[in-house]
């Protein structure tokens, strides 16, 4: 038999792009929760925002994997999902976090090919074709009727609907996420696999760090009902509960995490 290090009675999540601010709050959050977790990213584990041993630490009884891959490079997701399988030899839940800004922000006049294909080589084709292979392998499983408590969670953003010019490609990246969040939800229902989005605001992480002075003020005149930054921790929380097995009855549910923002006010 393969040796594997989880406890197999264990459930086992795959958080992508979990080193550091929102992956990282979700693999400590489900940690928590009783999983087993794989922390995915492109960076090397060194680089780990408070590094792996005190996730670990945090960990309790949970065992945690760290998987160094590209999730836009074909061969890195088939080799990520061999690693999983190696170490816990099963997949329960996929949380879809990694993702990226264009690396200069430009006018949607300007807009490069390369920068365009940067980020939708992510955000988009990377998350689609991670969840196409997850989802295989979690589909193999049922049909075995093997245990298995399913879940698959993407991190979209409020850049689903909002226009920003300035990155219009992350807007399309994550409009495109969130039809994969539709898409996956109808093909996996007959499963028993549930598909659901989280869609954060305005977080405060590296990712928002260069922006800070903009989004303070923009908070400070009233543009969030709950008037304040949303942290790694709010997003973590909401992925606990989707991924709970709690909401039998639902699937393709978003979740705003966005301090009230995509209300409507006048
Ligand atoms: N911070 C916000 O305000 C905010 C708002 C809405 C949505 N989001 C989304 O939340 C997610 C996490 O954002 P964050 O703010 O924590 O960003 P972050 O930049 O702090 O963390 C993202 C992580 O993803 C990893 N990553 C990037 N490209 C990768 C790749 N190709 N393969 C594997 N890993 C990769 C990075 O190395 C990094 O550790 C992203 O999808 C982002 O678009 C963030």
């Amino acid at each position: 038999m393969m040796e594997q290090n989880g406890n197999p009675a264990r459930p086992v999540a795959l958080v992508t792009g979990a080193a550091r601010g929102i992956g990282r709050a979700i693999a400590q959050r489900l940690l928590r929760d009783g999983f087993d977790v794989a922390v995915l990213d492109v960076r090397d584990p060194q680089e780990m925002t408070d590094g792996m041993e005190a996730l670990a630490s945090e960990a309790g009884q949970g065992a945690v994997q760290y998987v160094k891959a590209d999730i836009s490079r074909t061969e890195d997701r088939a080799e990520a999902l061999a690693a999983v399988r190696r170490r816990f030899g099963r997949l329960d839940v996929l949380v879809n976090n990694a993702g990226v800004a264009p690396r200069v922000r430009a006018d949607l006049l300007e807009t490069g090919e390369e920068s365009l294909d940067f980020v939708l080589g992510v955000n988009l084709r990377g998350t689609f074709f991670l969840t196409q292979a997850a989802a295989r392998w979690m589909v193999e499983r049922v049909n075995a009727g093997e245990p298995l408590r399913p879940a698959i969670v993407n991190v979209a953003s409020i850049s689903s609907y909002v226009s920003s010019v300035n990155r219009g490609e992350y807007c399309i990246s994550k409009a495109g996420v969130s039809m994969v969040t539709a898409l996956f939800a109808d093909r996996l229902a007959e499963y028993g696999i549930p598909v659901h989005e989280v869609r954060p605001g305005i977080i405060r992480t590296d990712m928002t760090a260069k922006v800070e002075e903009k989004y303070d003020r923009l908070i400070r005149e009233g543009l969030l009902p709950i008037a304040r930054w949303g942290t790694p921790d709010d997003v973590a929380d909401a992925v606990s509960v989707l991924v709970s097995g709690r909401l039998a009855y639902s699937t393709g549910q978003v979740v705003d995490v966005d301090g009230g923002f995509h209300i409507r006010r006048l």
